[in-house]
C-alpha cells in the first residue's frame, strides 16, 4: 500500500535518515555481507536506505524498488547520477519480485512489510529469491505503533491480518528463516537479521 501525504512527510526527511543510519549500524554489528554480494532493497522510498546500504556494505550489485513511482522519481534525484554508483532503481511490487529462485545474497526492507496486505506472501517471496544462507535484514513496526487511535487518523495502512511479534516470528520460521539477531520493543517494532535456511 502506497503512503499517504502525512507518512511521506514522516519518511522523507533528515530525521528518518539518522534513524536508518542507526539501523544499518546495528545490522552491521550483527552480520557480514560480502563485497561480491547481490543485494535488493524492497520499498526503498526516496533512496536514503539504498545509499546507506551501499556506503556500509559496498555490494557488487544493489537493486532498489518501490511500488510508488513518485518515490522512485525522488530516489533518482536523491541518488544523483555519479553518486548513485551501482544502485539500479525500478518501480515494482514486493509481492512479485522479478528474480529467479535463490539468486540474491541479501534483501533489506525498512518499514515495508507492514504496508503489505499479504505480508506473509511478501515474506515467502523474499525467501524464494534468497540463496540458502542469504539474509533478510528488516526493520518493522507493530500495530500498537501504527494502528493506535492517533496513527489511524493520520496514516494509511492495511487494516486486516496485521502482525505482532509472535506472528512475525512464526511466519519467518514458516518461510524458512532463522533469526541471527534481533532488537525488539514489543509495543513498537523490531530490527532483525534473518538467515534463510538450506532445505534438508
Ligand atoms: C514506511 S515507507 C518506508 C520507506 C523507506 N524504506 C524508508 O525506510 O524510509 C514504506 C514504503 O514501502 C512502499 N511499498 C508499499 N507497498 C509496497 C509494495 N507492495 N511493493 C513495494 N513497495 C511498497 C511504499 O511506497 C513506501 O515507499
Amino acid at each position: 500500500m502506497k503512503l499517504n501525504r502525512a507518512e511521506r512527510l514522516v519518511v522523507n526527511n533528515p530525521v528518518r535518515v539518522m534513524i536508518q543510519r542507526g539501523v544499518i549500524r546495528w545490522i552491521k554489528g550483527v552480520t557480514r555481507i560480502a563485497p561480491q554480494a547481490r543485494v535488493l532493497e524492497i520499498g526503498c522510498g526516496r533512496g536514503a536506505g539504498a545509499r546507506l546500504i551501499q556506503e556500509a556494505f559496498h555490494p557488487a550489485v544493489l537493486h532498489a524498488f518501490d511500488l510508488d513511482y513518485r518515490m522512485i522519481l525522488q530516489a533518482g534525484r536523491y541518488l544523483k547520477v555519479g553518486r548513485r554508483g551501482r544502485i539500479a532503481l525500478y518501480v515494482g511490487d514486493a509481492l512479485r519480485l522479478p528474480y529467479r529462485d535463490g539468486v540474491l545474497d541479501a534483501v533489506f526492507g525498512f518499514g515495508v512489510l507492514h504496508h503489505l496486505p499479504d505480508w506473509r506472501g511478501g515474506l515467502r517471496e523474499i525467501a524464494r529469491v534468497l540463496k540458502p544462507g542469504g539474509l533478510y535484514c528488516l526493520e518493522e513496526f507493530y500495530p500498537q505503533f501504527y494502528q493506535n487511535f492517533l496513527a489511524r487518523r493520520i496514516f494509511l495502512h492495511p487494516e486486516h491480518d496485521r502482525f505482532y511479534s509472535h506472528d512475525l516470528r512464526k511466519a519467518l520460521t514458516e518461510a524458512g528463516f532463522e533469526l541471527q539477531g534481533r532488537l525488539e520493543q514489543k509495543r513498537l517494532g523490531i530490527l532483525a537479521v534473518a538467515v534463510k535456511q538450506a532445505l534438508i
